[in-house]
């Protein structure tokens, strides 16, 4: 078996900050976790959280990811620490990384993350920014993997806001040779750059489709992907987008016109008959609460390899 520290050594900001090997060989190690064939012990080491926006699973997998572990967490609440006060983000970095041996991070711009990770002495983790959500894709992809093992005959088709979630979904599966079709309205398609840098480290052919009829895009799928379609942050634009979105949510309809045994994921929270109708939700179909267990395997697994 790998050294889980030989897996990801530094700062895991992005998707992109892992190679194509290093996702196999972590979503291997996530399944060790899993399957409880594997004992690392992480004594004494202590992770902080840094959660500028809410969280149930991202917040409390890590918590009990480095419990299990035989480490800690610190939750470094911004409204009762000097961060919400507003002390600079090179001061806050230097001192937590004195005393914490890994930050996770959640916050809106990836450039603040960016600018935590260059001042912190210890590995940072991005636990969700507007950009990317690069936990959440290994959970994904390691669902994936569970239902279908080998990834390039998977055709995943996301449905929805081209967004953190959908970005991650991009770029992760661009390192797993994974066929990604994103379905959006025009004009809410994923963020350019994260497109590009995609389709330059893709070896597959086409790897990537944006199509914008979801009645067209999921015909041969074998993934079905939504989240919500506003995200945290764009409260103001809510009203607009439920009317942008109508008929971009999954429901029985498009699910029929996938493959047979396709499976519907969601990263969750969701907004039931918004952007998933609660039939879809609650069907055989769905992996939903699989996804959000792993959560919690890909990152013991992440934490490993950063902090053994
Ligand atoms: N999927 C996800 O990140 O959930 P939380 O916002 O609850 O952490
Ligand atoms: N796109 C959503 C994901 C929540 C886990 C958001 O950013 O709010």
């Amino acid at each position: 078996m790998l050294k889980p520290n030989k897996i990801v050594s530094s700062n895991f900001l992005s998707s992109l900050d892992i190679s194509n090997e290093e996702v196999i060989n972590l979503l291997n190690l996530a399944q060790n976790f899993k399957n409880k064939d594997i004992n690392i012990q992480l004594k004494n080491k202590v992770l902080g959280l840094i959660f500028d926006k809410s969280s149930t699973r991202t917040r409390v997998s890590f918590q009990v990811a480095m419990s299990r572990l035989g480490g800690t967490t610190i939750d470094l609440n911004p409204t009762t620490s000097q961060i919400g006060r507003g002390e600079p983000i090179r001061d806050t970095a230097r001192v937590l990384s004195r005393y914490c041996d890994a930050l996770a991070i959640r916050t809106f711009k990836q450039s603040d993350l960016e600018e935590y990770a260059r001042w912190s002495s210890k590995p940072v983790i991005n636990a969700l920014t507007d950009l990317e959500h690069p936990c959440q894709a290994l959970a994904d992809f390691m669902t994936i993997k569970e239902e279908f093992n080998d990834f390039s005959k998977v055709v995943l088709t996301f449905i929805g806001d081209g967004n953190n979630v959908a970005n991650s979904l991009i770029l992760c599966g661009a390192l797993l040779d994974v066929e990604v079709r994103i379905s959006c309205p025009k004009g809410y398609e994923p963020n350019s750059a994260i497109i590009k840098k995609a389709l330059e480290i893709s070896n597959k052919k086409d790897f990537l489709k944006i199509i914008n009829d979801p009645h067209v895009a999921v015909v041969g799928s074998n993934v079905l992907y939504t989240d919500v379609w506003s995200s945290m942050g764009e409260e103001n634009k809510k009203e607009k987008k439920d009317i942008d979105f109508d008929g971009f949510n999954i429901n029985n309809d498009l699910l029929k016109k996938a493959k047979k045994d396709a499976i519907v994921l969601h990263c969750l929270p969701a907004y039931r008959d918004k952007e998933i109708t609660n039939e879809v939700f609650e069907s055989k179909n769905s992996r939903i609460f699989e996804q959000a267990e792993n959560r919690l395997h890909v990152q013991q697994a992440l934490l490993a390899s950063l902090l053994s």
